[in-house]
C-alpha cells in the first residue's frame, strides 16, 4: 500500500503547500505539555522549508463542536512549534477565509504558517465538499502527514485530499512501515501482545483480530475484569462492562481454539492492586482475588512476573493501553514497571507502542527513545493494526 511522497510533487520552492498535522496534544496553563507529535512532524517540516516550499499547517486540537472555543486555539502550538523548528511559526487565528488565504499568500520560501483549529467549523468533521474546498485555496498542493486522524472521514484528511494533487508525508510513511507486519501479522515470532485500557469494548476488534495472529495475548487494564467476570471469578466492585461479556468470552473460546491448534497463550492477571477507588490510595493492597467493594486499580507483581516470562520470549511486542489507573499513584506501578521491561528489552524484542495512554506513559518515564517505535496514532493505530482500511490512507493517491 505504498503511498506517493513529497518528492513525487515536483520542485517545491515558491509554492503553497498544505499539509496536515496531527497537532492534537495535550494543554497545560496554556501551555503543550507533551510535544512528541511536533518533535514527529519536525522531519517532513524541516524537508519542505529546505526545498523553499511556503508551508500551511493545519490540525485538528480536542474535540470543540463546530465552533470557536478560545482554550482549544492552536495558538500556544505554533509557539512551541517555533522553538522546535528554530524558525518562526506564523499563527492565523482563522481556518478559512480571506484572512487565511491572505496570510498563506503573503508567506515567502521557506516559511511556515499554522491556521486555527480545523473543529471550529463544522464542516472538518463532516467531511463537508464546501469547507474542504475553502480549505484547498490556501494551498496549491496538499500532504498528509497526520497519520494519528486518518481513521477519520474529515475534510482536511478525505475531501481535500481529491482536490489538490497529494502526497504522503514520511510519518505516515514510517507509521505504515512499522505498523504493516503486525497488521498482516508478518512481524518476527514469538509476536507478542499487551493490551491494556479501561474499557473492553474499545479494544474488541482489535483484539478478535489479533487473538488470530500473535503468539500470546497478555491483557491487563480495567479491561481484565470483564475478561475475569466473564470467567466468574471475583472481581469486587472492580468495573466490568456488562455490555461486552459476550465477546469476551468468545474472545476466551478463540483463544482456547488457538492454544489447542498452535500453542497460542492468553494471559489475564492473576493478582491485583485494589482500592476503595482510584482516588482513595488509602485502601492499597496487594490480593489474589479481588474482595467484595474493593476495586481492582492495577496489576500485581505476580501478574507482571507471568508478563515478563512470557514477553522474555518475544521478538516482537505490540503494547497498546495500561495495565492500570497509571495517572493515580500507585496505581501506576504495573504500567511503569513493564514500560522499564520492555525498554531494556530494546536490542532484543522490537516494541512496538500503539498511541494514547501507554505511549504518553513511555514518554513521562522519558522511555520513548528506548522503544522500537512509539506510534504518534491511538485510534489510529490501533484500527490499522486491526485490518482496517483508513479513510485518510485511502484518500492519497497510490505511489
Ligand atoms: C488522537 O488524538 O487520537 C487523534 O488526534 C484523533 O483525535 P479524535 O479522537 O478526537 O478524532
Amino acid at each position: 500500500m505504498a503511498k506517493r511522497g513529497i518528492e513525487a510533487l515536483g520542485a517545491l520552492r515558491g509554492r503553497r503547500v498544505l499539509v496536515r498535522v496531527d497537532f492534537n496534544v495535550p494543554l497545560r496553563d496554556g501551555q503543550v505539555a507533551d510535544d512528541y507529535r511536533l518533535r514527529m512532524a519536525l522531519p517532513t517540516l524541516r524537508a519542505l522549508r529546505e526545498a523553499g516550499a511556503r508551508t500551511v499547517l493545519c490540525s485538528h486540537l480536542g474535540r470543540p463542536k463546530g465552533s470557536p472555543q478560545p482554550e482549544l486555539s492552536l495558538a500556544p502550538v505554533a509557539e512551541r512549534l517555533s522553538a522546535l523548528l528554530g524558525a518562526e511559526v506564523r499563527f492565523c487565528p482563522e481556518t478559512i477565509g480571506e484572512v487565511a488565504e491572505a496570510a498563506a499568500s503573503a508567506l515567502r520560501d521557506g516559511e511556515v504558517l499554522l491556521v486555527e483549529n480545523l473543529r471550529f467549523h463544522p464542516g472538518e468533521k463532516k467531511d463537508d465538499p464546501d469547507f474542504a474546498a475553502a480549505l484547498a485555496r490556501l494551498g496549491e498542493l496538499y500532504v498528509n502527514d497526520a497519520f494519528g486522524v486518518c481513521h477519520r472521514a474529515h475534510a482536511s484528511v478525505s475531501a481535500v485530499a481529491r482536490l489538490l494533487p497529494a502526497a504522503c508525508g514520511g510519518l505516515i510513511a514510517r507509521e505504515v512501515a512499522e505498523l504493516t507486519p503486525l497488521r498482516e501479522g508478518t512481524a518476527p515470532r514469538p509476536f507478542h501482545v499487551v493490551l491494556g485500557g479501561a474499557k473492553l469494548a474499545d479494544k474488541i476488534p482489535v483484539l478478535e483480530s489479533l487473538v488470530e495472529k500473535v503468539d500470546a495475548v497478555l491483557v491487563g487494564g480495567g479491561m481484565a475484569y470483564t475478561f475475569l467476570r466473564a470467567m466468574e471469578k471475583p472481581v469486587g466492585a472492580s468495573r466490568v462492562d456488562e455490555g461486552t461479556l459476550e465477546a469476551a468470552l468468545s474472545i476466551l473460546e478463540k483463544a482456547r481454539e488457538r492454544s489447542r491448534e498452535s500453542g497460542h497463550r492468553f494471559v489475564l492477571p492473576v493478582d491485583h492492586a485494589v482500592g476503595k477507588s482510584p482516588d482513595d490510595p488509602s485502601g492499597y493492597a496487594l490480593v489474589r482475588e479481588v474482595p467484595t467493594g474493593l476495586m481492582g486499580l492495577d496489576v500485581g507483581p505476580a501478574s507482571l512476573a507471568e508478563y515478563t516470562t512470557e514477553l522474555g520470549a518475544a521478538a516482537t511486542v505490540f503494547w497498546n493501553g495500561p495495565l492500570g489507573v497509571f495517572e493515580r499513584p500507585p496505581y501506576h506501578l504495573g504500567t511503569h514497571y513493564l514500560a522499564s521491561y520492555l525498554a531494556a528489552r530494546r536490542g532484543r524484542t522490537r516494541t512496538v507502542v500503539g498511541g494514547g495512554d501507554s505511549a504518553a506513559a513511555c514518554r513521562s518515564l522519558g522511555l520513548a527513545d528506548a522503544m522500537h517505535w512509539v506510534s504518534t496514532g491511538g485510534g489510529a493505530s490501533l484500527e490499522f493494526v486491526q485490518g482496517k482500511d483508513l479513510p485518510g490512507l485511502a484518500a492519497l493517491p497510490d505511489a
